[in-house]
């Protein structure tokens, strides 16, 4: 089967893009399922019941946070009332909404796990022993891991740890791509960032104007205002055997126009 992880997607700019666009991606790439980072697709970070609603309705299957989850108001509700978007795992266990899920696609289960790294992040429980609890818990075929984290060594370190134990792992977070897409040594397919669905002329979707003088004027307060203009959209494309649960390809995405 052909999976899609989509990165970051980035307020209106970007999620308008795979509102657009993803029903004829799916399709050009032959996409069976698709997981998408939607911690910043609100446009004040975070996501709200209606856009998570309309990422499921134009295609994303399962739809996993970060850092941001609980951003905008509207996360509560629906963590708690849709069945398809997780919030990382490894955060209080009394928060809103579930850490994995395993949708049944009738042959094949899949399982999704979303992680939050712990370096230079805000505190979290062990990510790694997080991982190992829900696997050991999952009744899955093939098994997707989202680890948000700030840093590559750790988003690698986990791509590791779970190597041979799930079928990928890819980072999001920093909103850069990486180029390091692969397969590791025990079948696990592997990115250490997708990037982010969103507009690049910007700093990481925010306009570059106002990130400029917030580095430059240590201190100011800052209204981060969504970026405007052309929409890259970033992912990447796994390839997977359902019999053994490992991945055989893995193709990273980057394009404006499809
Ligand atoms: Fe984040
Ligand atoms: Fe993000």
């Amino acid at each position: 089967m052909r999976v899609l992880a989509i990165g970051d997607i980035v307020a209106e700019p970007g999620r308008e893009f795979v509102y657009r666009n993803l029903n004829r991606i799916r399709d050009q790439y032959k996409i069976d399922f698709c997981i998408a980072n939607g911690e910043n697709a609100a446009d004040s970070n975070g996501i709200t019941y209606e856009i998570a609603k309309t990422l499921y309705e134009r295609g994303v299957d399962v739809i996993t946070m970060g850092n941001h989850t609980f951003a905008n108001k509207g996360a509560e509700r629906a963590l708690e009332e849709l069945p398809y978007i997780i919030r990382p795992l490894n955060l209080p266990p009394e928060m809103e909404g579930v850490g994995y899920l395993v949708t049944d696609l009738g042959n094949v289960k899949v399982g999704v796990i979303n992680l939050l790294g712990r370096v230079n992040m805000n505190p979290a429980d062990c990510p790694f022993r997080a991982a190992e609890k829900a696997l050991s818990k999952m009744d899955a075929d093939v098994i997707f891991v989202d680890i948000h984290a700030e840093a590559t060594s750790e988003r690698i370190a986990m791509g590791h740890f779970l190597d041979g134990k799930v079928s990928g792992v890819f980072g999001t977070h920093t909103h850069v791509q990486t180029a390091d897409e692969r397969i590791l040594p025990g079948g696990t397919g592997f990115i250490a960032d997708l990037g982010m669905t969103g507009v690049e002329d910007s700093v990481l979707g925010v306009k570059k104007d106002i990130i400029l003088s917030f580095f430059q004027n240590p201190g100011k307060r800052y209204r981060f205002e969504k970026a405007e203009g052309e929409v890259f959209f970033h992912g990447c494309i796994f390839e997977v055997d359902i019999t053994t649960g490992k991945t055989t390809g893995v193709e990273r995405l980057r394009f404006s126009k499809i």
